[in-house]
């Protein structure tokens, strides 16, 4: 695999990694009722930093990784999106995901698309992984339609019962979108 960059600039954007100033920004992202209303729970300040340092370490581990976002000139964190190596056991694993969480001011611009498709392109440029996929509760229809911008493909015959989610639970049915490599080349304009 070739060696990650530092940060990718989008016209818009830059990905970069994360940095110790983006955490409290984060908590508040984690903590926001309606950025979270398709996870199970928000996330504590405690669980939020926990998690951002988890998603940067997966630079080192995967060698690519949950990018932080940075709108130059509007805001030093939108957010994140980029990919990782899923580490929990699912129906469709082993799979390297690709997932996003902007911050509300951030939304109905774009923005989650522009940066998931460099990610994308960098993961598929500097690996030879095959495909990659995402996953959300059936109910997420905004991350739906970021899926199908990128061009992914949902896998009905893949939708499966989260197990972190207790059955019974409306959040629980998840949806599988996948992206094979030569798809994405097919719709990926540069
Ligand atoms: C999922 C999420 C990232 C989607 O964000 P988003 O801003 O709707 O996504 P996009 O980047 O695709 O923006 C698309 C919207 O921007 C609008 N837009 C405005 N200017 C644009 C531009 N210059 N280029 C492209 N789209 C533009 C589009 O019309 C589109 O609106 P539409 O989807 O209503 O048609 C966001 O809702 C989020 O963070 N949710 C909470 C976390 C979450 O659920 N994550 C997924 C869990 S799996």
């Amino acid at each position: 695999m070739l060696p990650c960059p530092d940060e990718i600039r989008t016209e818009r954007l830059i990905l970069r990694r994360w940095r110790e100033e983006d955490l409290p920004l984060y908590a508040r992202l984690n903590a926001d009722e309606h950025v979270m209303r398709f996870f199970f729970k928000t996330r504590n300040h405690e669980e939020s930093d926990t998690e951002a340092r988890w998603l940067n370490e997966r630079f080192s581990l995967d060698g690519f990784g949950p990018w932080a976002v940075e709108a130059p000139g509007l805001a030093s964190f939108i957010g994140f999106v980029g990919c990782w190596r899923i580490v929990r056991e699912l129906p469709f694993t082993p799979a390297v995901e690709i997932g996003w969480r902007l911050d509300q001011p951030y939304w109905g611009k774009g923005y989650a698309v522009e940066a998931a498709r460099v990610a994308l392109r960098d993961v598929f440029d500097r690996t030879d992984l095959a495909e990659i996929v995402a996953y959300t509760a059936q109910q997420n229809e905004p991350s739906r339609r970021v899926m199908e911008k990128l061009g992914m493909t949902h896998d009905g015959a893949a939708d499966f019962d989260h197990p972190a989610v207790p059955e019974g639970h409306p959040l629980r049915r998840s949806v599988l979108y996948r992206i094979s490599r030569q798809a994405f080349a097919a719709t990926d304009p540069s």
